[in-house]
């Protein structure tokens, strides 16, 4: 069946980045990732196409794998009128970062986004990044002589990205005290303090196994 769906050494490494049951592939065009997620994945998948004519293609699709009762086809903008749950994964693949900005902004969104945008990367990264996001892996893809990277965020802060703002983060004491290295070292250490508190109350992941 894989052979028959021929899934791109590109979709198969967005695919294994995935680690829920819900996933909403949004620009989701032939269909093929979540097919293979419902498939190989036990995935339950909800398909977005801003397109009428690549809808119509996915639902062929479904049909020809008999999976029309496993995943939900929609044509709409991105994600408007989506019901997504903060532990889904949505992934947004084959689009340029403009557009992916543009679909992300303003709305409730998972814990987890695969993205493999066409170009401005570093541009993703930083709207991500200011939306709340980490990066959680990054992997690199050559097909066909073409350079893929996908990248998987999730929702929170990392502890070594904590560490890394510290480094710049404006020392100030409290008004009144005065400005000595134990004032900084007590700011720093309640600094810390604060932000695993403050992403432990709001169920935020922290990882500690990043390079
Ligand atoms: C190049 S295809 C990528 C298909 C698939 N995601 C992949 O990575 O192979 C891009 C798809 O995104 C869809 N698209 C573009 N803008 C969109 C938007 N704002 N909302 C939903 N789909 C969009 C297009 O219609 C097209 O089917």
């Amino acid at each position: 069946m894989l052979e028959m769906l021929n899934i791109s050494k590109r979709l198969k490494a967005i695919a294994d980045l995935v680690d829920t049951k819900k996933v909403i592939d949004v620009g989701c065009d032939h269909g093929y990732l979540y097919i293979y997620l419902t498939i190989y994945k036990d995935c339950h998948c909800i398909a977005t196409d801003i397109s009428k004519n690549a809808i119509k293609n996915c639902i062929d699709n479904i049909n020809l794998y008999n999976l029309k009762d496993k995943i939900e086809v929609i044509v709409t903008d991105g994600i408007n009128g989506i019901k997504i749950n903060k532990e889904d994964t949505i992934v947004l693949s084959g689009m340029g970062t403009q557009t992916i900005i543009d679909i992300l902004t303003n709305q409730n969104l998972s814990n987890n986004i695969i993205i493999s945008s066409n170009n401005h990367l570093e541009e993703l990264r930083k709207f991500m990044v200011k939306i709340g996001y980490y990066i959680d892996n990054e992997v690199y893809i050559v097909e066909h002589n073409i350079h893929y990277v996908i990248i998987k965020f999730k929702k929170g802060i990392r502890v070594d990205s904590i560490k890394g703002v510290s480094i710049f983060f404006p020392v100030k004491s409290p008004k009144g005290l005065k400005k000595s290295a134990g004032d900084k070292l007590f700011f720093f250490i309640e600094f810390f303090a604060f932000s695993e508190l403050y992403t432990k109350m709001h169920g935020l992941r922290v990882s500690d196994n990043h390079s």
